[in-house]
């Protein structure tokens, strides 16, 4: 696949969806099942998902038949997201979406039995934990992708006290500090840009306030005792890449293109790097994606637990 024009934010979260497939560690996944409480029409369940993007992992709860008898909120702060979210999931069997703000005139989509009643909010999870926090809401939280881009020393414990006390938690693809690409180029230009983009997440800032960590993997196993989360389940989901003869399955060609394109935005004007160095290093790898020659290995962790203010 020859380089693309343009990127689209969306079209990379539904080329993700194949990788998190097999990335997900199932041994947490198999927890998070055998944990789920009996449900019933009369007594669902009420899971937020927070970060959903387009609404793929609710789209994998339910090829995975995981869930019946859930009232599922799923919020995310960009509106072309949720839109997404919205055109993805109406006609889906199963989902009932509810209309609640924003786009009105919209009805519920009819479903004689939805084993899913869906709220799709454009909203922000620090806006909403300055507004509910401790609320104690929700049976089960989920976090996909997403814990690796907040500060959670400032917002963990927030985010923890919307579930209620014995609530579950499932947090997964926690970024780790490992990003690998082969085959090698140059061994120390490779572990520089590496490392610097890895630095580039630690220095993040949104709206002035710090916004993710390259070891939130690792620092979840603290964060989450010191805010009440007592872990079930924790094992590594690595995201990993790879062509098969000479192709790269579904549109991961272009998940990969993408991994670069954020790479160079991260580190492009960054003062310990020559520009013509980066770009020819983009170029290098752009170029083993289109021979179907790149490998990429990214390293997560997933969590399932159990919150015990
Ligand atoms: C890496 S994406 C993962 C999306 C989705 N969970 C998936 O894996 O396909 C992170 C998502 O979190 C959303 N996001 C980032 N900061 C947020 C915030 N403070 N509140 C709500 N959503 C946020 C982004 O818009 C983005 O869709």
């Amino acid at each position: 696949m020859p380089v693309p024009e343009h990127f689209s934010f969306t079209r990379y979260l539904a080329a993700k969806k194949s990788v998190d497939d097999r990335a997900l560690n199932r041994q947490v996944w198999e927890t998070l099942r055998q944990n789920l409480p009996e449900t019933s029409p009369q007594n669902p369940l009420h899971i937020l998902e927070i970060g959903a993007g387009i609404g793929t992992m609710l789209e994998r709860i339910l090829e995975r038949k995981l869930l019946r008898h859930v009232m599922y909120t799923a919020i995310d702060n960009q509106t072309e997201n949720i839109d997404a979210a919205r055109r993805r999931l109406q006609s889906m069997p199963g989902i009932r979406i509810l209309e609640t703000h924003k786009k009105q005139g919209r009805t519920a989509n009819k479903q004689e039995q939805p084993l899913i009643t869906l709220q799709l909010q454009e909203r922000d999870i620090l806006h909403m934990i300055s507004l509910q926090q401790g609320k104690q809401l929700y049976d089960l939280l989920i976090a996909h992708a997403f814990l690796d881009l907040v500060d959670l020393p400032s917002s963990l414990g927030g985010i923890l006290s919307l579930l209620k006390p014995g609530g579950l938690f499932y947090f997964t693809l926690n970024f780790d500090g490992l990003t690998l690409f082969e085959p090698q180029l140059d061994r120390l230009l490779d572990e520089t840009i590496m490392q610097l983009y890895h630095h580039s997440m630690d220095e993040r800032l949104q709206d002035g306030r710090p916004s993710g960590d390259s070891r939130t993997g690792r620092h979840l196993f603290t964060y989450l005792q010191e805010c009440g989360g007592q872990i079930l389940a924790a094992g590594a989901s690595d995201w990993v890449v790879y062509p098969k003869e000479g192709s790269y399955p579904e549109d991961e060609a272009y998940f990969l293109h993408f991994i670069l394109h954020t790479i160079e935005t991260a580190l492009s004007g960054h003062p310990e790097l020559e520009p013509a160095t980066l770009s020819s290093w983009i170029q290098k790898r752009q170029a083993q994606i289109e021979r179907g020659e790149l490998v990429y290995i990214a390293h997560q962790i997933d969590f399932i637990g159990k919150y015990q203010p």
